[in-house]
């Protein structure tokens, strides 16, 4: 019996690549090589199935290049490098990663916040280039995170893992502002109150971006929100490039209008705006929220799993489009 192709897009855990191969003709790109949209099609030629991460643009220009496709399994939670109307229409079913990192990636928003407010960083970077020569009373005075009020904007699931490591673990008043309220039981687990955009923005101490990129949430933080801020106030994005205006932050954090940003992920990243690369106030790390070992091989084999579970068992575990479409 012939076995389905799929093509994994990425380097993958090699385990991985065993146990997709019990099941499938496999194409791998171990070699983590960069592919243009166009020697992605060229890849995607016969292949029914295809694992990728949010590197890969999968859009109507490609669906309608690649007939055979039928699964597109990302590794990852967000899925906005997939339009999953056309993907629907075209009857080509999408799956995330959701559940299996969402602690991981709530510890590491935290570690971003500490970073940032206690600048850890800039501290290091000064300690290394040898100039540290006396104790000073100011010398890296950063911002309080405990007693301290946490605005979350966006509160999914890794929202709430944030509001419930701030409310529990470091007494801070939680706020937030997302498309709908949460339940009372929610509000109360995570200790968290619901408030308009403008009053997060207000009052919030510490802002952590955890909502999912969209043309609504395109630079849901620009200038006009930064002027809303405490010119004390941190702003932190695990989410996704683009639901800040790069340029407005590095303008803000330059004219101290907030005092300090922790940033994972950039518009076009991996390149990141010069001018946020010339700052000493902002802490830079290069989108790895999710980037545990258990973590990562969690995510490969959701994906790895969608795939089995869709094309030999017709049963994605985890799918995005509504409707599901059917085999
Ligand atoms: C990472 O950014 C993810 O969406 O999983």
């Amino acid at each position: 019996m012939t076995q389905p192709k799929i093509l994994v897009a990425r380097a993958v855990f090699p385990d991985v690549l065993v146990q997709l191969a019990q099941h499938f003709e496999v194409t791998s790109n171990q070699a983590d090589e960069r592919w243009t949209p166009d020697q992605l099609i060229d890849k995607l030629q016969g292949q029914q199935g295809v694992l990728t991460t949010g590197s890969e643009r999968i859009d109507a220009a490609l669906l309608g290049a690649c007939p055979d496709l039928k699964i597109c399994a990302n590794m990852a939670v967000g899925y906005n490098n997939f339009d999953l109307p056309a993907m629907t229409a075209a009857g080509v079913i999408a799956t995330n990663t959701p559940d299996v990192l969402t602690e991981t990636t709530a510890d590491f928003g935290f570690a971003l916040l500490m970073a940032t407010a206690r600048r850890i960083t800039e501290a290091e970077h000064f300690l290394r280039a040898g100039l540290w020569s006396n104790w000073r009373y100011d010398m890296f005075a950063g911002a309080d995170i405990h007693g301290a009020t946490l605005g979350i904007l966006g509160m999914g699931r890794i929202g709430q893992g944030i509001a419930k490591r701030g409310a529990h673990g470091f007494g801070m008043k939680v706020i937030y502002h997302n498309r709908s309220q949460l339940d009372a039981a929610t509000e109360a687990q995570c200790k968290a109150c619901f408030v308009s955009k403008d009053e997060l923005l207000k009052s919030a101490d510490h802002l952590v971006l955890v909502l999912p990129y969209s043309a609504a949430s395109h630079h849901a933080i620009g200038a006009p929100e930064l002027a809303q801020m405490k010119p004390t106030a941190t702003l932190i994005n695990i989410a996704r490039g683009g639901i800040v205006d790069d340029v407005a932050l590095a303008a803000a954090l330059r004219n101290q209008v907030i005092a300090a940003a922790g940033l994972d992920v950039f518009e076009g990243e991996p390149r990141v705006h010069p001018d946020l690369l010339a700052l000493s106030n902002v802490v830079l790390t290069p989108h790895i929220a999710s980037a545990t070992l258990p973590t990562r091989r969690a995510m490969a084999n959701l994906a790895a799993n969608n795939l089995i579970g869709y094309l030999i068992n017709q049963q994605p575990l985890t799918p995005l489009n509504d409707p599901v479409p059917f085999v």
